[in-house]
């Protein structure tokens, strides 16, 4: 057993759940009209509403008092005071100070980091506004009209995510690319969309030897080249954007041409480091230092404010809940704002890669449940896809609901007809529709007898199903980086709950080593046999018909 299964609190939180489960949501809201005062927290204009969940106010205790068992507060302050909490890869853990617009010293080995923060802030600044305002010209002496971000995994998705999610504050004369896939299609249908003389790609890669990324580069610099013929122009019109200044000057990029973060920054935390620039050419850099801001402020929330009262904790333990006592596999995550349609899409992975983990810091396999699949869509067109099993599967799909109060599109009565399917969803989700309900409303639509009969239990909504409900003002870059910091440092709380390092990856690595392997095999004719029969097979048959 482990440390974490074997303590009281948790032994409590098994026993309460027994309690707990039989009880209906409908019933908690029935008995306490002040649940809504009870379980609602506000954070600058952000106001999350978890009352919607099989909880009470002893519930929320134990999974505070869990909080405190597993010392979160000294993980959280080993954090944000630049301790080496990557154990498996002994680095410091510090988007933090990425955002740390108080500008407070943090120091990794003995060094300040934040005179080199600003130095690439400057930087960026700097560069954005050139390329923003045309001064910064491509070799035919025309400005750039195209950006074309070539990264992926976390050198995309939050560029990507972002750039989607503040559209309306997008240079509308200056267009953002995203290229990630190694399938050439991505690169060729993006390089369709744009010209060598007006176009800046900036080739994202902490490492600078992924894969994907460095072909795809290349592809572009060969496509590039074929117009300008000149190997003089590639410094106009490629930045690179990494912590591994070898190889971007191996690839060709000038080291002034290049945006530096460092080992301390995970892939997926790095939007708010150099990885951001496509971010800050769109928005424009004053948009991008908010976003920080609207980060730094959650952070600010996170780290000084009392358990109960803090909303990334309170959503970790919510999430700890349901996936450890009701067994829940899954977490939803509905944005309600077409603009973050990518918003789900990041946190899949930037929880999954964080918390897909099956031991524990000290190397020990884990017995308890650890982090769950995230997926979800927009509303409202996940209601019209998945919602069915949400509302009458048989699975447990806690969900979290975000929209925003104002939107940046007020046109006719969409956003009220949008956020009354807000509304509604959750309610129904919370209160079901029983047996009793449903035969009065067949039977004043005129039905009766056995017809009636054989439906009822068709229209029948259980109901007891958890959802979140997440309001904001206004999706702005501040609420945005607000937003995505809440979920940060939600990931975090279960992390630690989990004892689990939230901040490295291994798991990707497999698949990686195997394909670069394979790769040679897929030349000439020969057959390959030192698979197993199925990869041996499927190889076999590529190269066969491949040759036709
Ligand atoms: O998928 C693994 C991973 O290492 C991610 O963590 C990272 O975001 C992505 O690959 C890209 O890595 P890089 O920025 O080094 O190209």
């Amino acid at each position: 057993m482990s440390r974490l299964t074997e303590s009281e609190v948790w032994k409590a939180l098994q026993e309460h759940y027994r309690q707990i489960e039989p009880l209906h949501m409908r019933d908690l809201f029935a008995k306490d009209p002040g649940r809504f005062e009870k379980f609602h927290l506000q954070f600058n204009d952000i106001l999350v509403d978890y009352s919607k969940n099989r909880i009470t106010e002893e519930t929320m205790q134990l999974l505070y008092a869990l909080a405190r068992e597993v010392q979160l507060d000294r993980w959280i302050e080993r954090m944000f005071s630049g301790e080496k909490i990557n154990v498996t890869e002994n680095r410091a853990v510090l988007h933090v100070a990425l955002r740390n617009r108080a500008n407070r010293p943090i120091y990794v080995d003995g060094r300040d980091v934040m005179p080199e923060v600003n130095a690439v802030l400057a930087h960026m600044r700097e560069f954005t506004e050139a390329v923003r305002s045309g001064r910064w010209r491509g070799y035919t002496g025309k400005a750039i009209t195209d950006i074309v971000n070539i990264g992926i995994g976390g050198s995309d998705l939050g560029p990507v995510m972002v750039t989607e999610a503040l559209k309306p504050y997008g240079k509308p004369d200056l267009r953002v690319h995203f290229v990630s896939n190694v399938d050439g299609t991505h690169i060729v249908e993006t390089l369709k969309q744009v010209h060598p003389e007006t176009t800046l790609f900036s080739i994202a890669s902490k490492t600078f030897t992924t894969q994907e990324t460095l072909v795809n580069a290349h592809t572009a610099r060969d496509w590039f080249l074929r117009y300008a013929h000149d190997e003089a122009a590639v410094a106009k019109h490629f930045v690179a954007l990494s912590t591994n200044e070898k190889e971007v000057v191996k690839f060709g990029i000038d080291p002034k041409n290049m945006f530096v973060f460092w080992d301390w920054v995970g892939g997926r935390y790095s939007l708010w480091s150099a990885i951001g620039l496509s971010i800050a050419l769109y928005i424009g850099m004053d948009n991008f230092e908010e976003l920080l801001t609207g980060a730094f402020e959650m952070d600010e929330h996170f780290r000084h404010t009392p358990f109960e009262q803090n909303i990334p904790v309170t959503l970790g333990l919510l999430g700890i809940w349901y996936n450890n006592f009701f067994g829940a596999q899954t977490h939803a995550i509905l944005p309600y704002d077409q603009y973050m349609h990518r918003f789900p899409a990041y946190f899949q992975q930037g929880d999954m890669e964080s918390n897909g983990k099956r031991v524990d810091r000290d190397g020990h396999v884990v017995d308890y449940s650890t982090g769950p699949i995230i997926w979800g869509e927009p509303g409202t067109n996940g209601q019209h896809a998945f919602y069915q099993l949400i509302h009458q599967g048989t699975k447990l799909i806690p969900c979290d609901f975000i929209a925003p109060i104002e939107t940046h599109n007020p046109i006719g009565e969409h956003h009220k007809i949008l956020l009354s399917n807000f509304f509604a969803q959750t309610e129904a989700l919370m209160r079901g529709k029983t047996e009793e309900e449903v035969r009065k409303e067949l039977e004043a639509a005129g039905m009766s007898g056995e017809a009636l009969e054989k439906l009822v239990p068709h229209k029948v909504f259980p109901g007891n199903r958890p959802t979140n409900s997440i309001l904001v003002q206004k999706i702005t870059p501040r609420t945005l980086g607000s937003l995505i910091a809440m979920y940060e440092h939600k990931i975090f709380t279960q992390g630690v709950i989990w004892n689990i390092n939230s901040f490295d990856q291994w798991g990707v690595e497999l698949g990686k080593q195997l394909a670069k392997a394979i790769l040679p095999e897929l030349e000439g004719t020969q057959e390959v046999t030192g698979h197993d029969s199925s990869t041996n097979g499927l190889i076999n048959h590529y190269k066969r018909h491949r040759l036709r």
